[in-house]
C-alpha cells in the first residue's frame, strides 16, 4: 500500500474521529487523516494498546513528514462502542468540550 503524502501547504481544521482506532482500516484512516493535518480523535477500547497505537502513529506520521513534524495532532479516547452509557459519556464529554466534528468514521467490528 503507498504511503500517505503529507498535505503542508493547505492544513486542513478538521476533527475526523474513526471510531476504533488500534488497527485495521481505524488505524490506516487515522494515519493518513493525521498526515494531512487533520485533528484526529482515535477511539478504542483498550487503554494500554490505544496508547501504544497512538505512540506508534505519531512516530509514523513524523517519519512520513520527513522527521520534521510539528506533532500529530491526534487525541485518543477510551471507549467500548458496545455500551450506549459509554457512547453516550464520550459524546456528550466531545460536546461539552465544544470541538468541531467534521467527520465520523465507523470502523469498528469484526473482519
Ligand atoms: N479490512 C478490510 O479490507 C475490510 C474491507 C471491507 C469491510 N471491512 C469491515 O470493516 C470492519 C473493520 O475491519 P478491520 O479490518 O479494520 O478489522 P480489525 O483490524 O479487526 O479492527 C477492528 C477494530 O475494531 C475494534 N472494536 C471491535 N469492537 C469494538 C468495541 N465494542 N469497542 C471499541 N472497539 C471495538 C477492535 O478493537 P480490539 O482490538 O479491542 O478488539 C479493532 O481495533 C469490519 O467490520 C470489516 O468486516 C474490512
Amino acid at each position: 500500500m503507498t504511503s500517505p503524502k503529507p498535505n503542508t501547504s493547505n492544513p486542513k481544521p478538521v476533527s475526523p474521529s474513526p471510531s476504533t482506532s488500534i488497527q485495521g482500516i481505524g488505524y490506516a484512516t487515522s494515519k493518513a487523516l493525521a498526515v494531512q493535518k487533520a485533528h484526529v480523535h482515535m477511539v478504542c477500547r483498550n487503554k494500554v494498546r490505544g496508547e501504544a497505537a497512538l505512540a506508534t502513529l505519531r512516530a509514523e506520521v513524523a517519519e512520513l513528514s520527513g522527521g520534521v513534524s510539528d506533532g500529530a495532532n491526534v487525541s485518543l479516547h477510551i471507549c467500548d462502542i458496545s455500551s450506549m452509557a459509554a457512547v453516550k459519556a464520550l459524546s456528550d464529554a466531545y460536546v461539552l468540550k465544544g470541538d468541531p466534528l467534521h467527520a465520523l468514521i465507523n470502523n469498528a467490528g469484526k473482519p
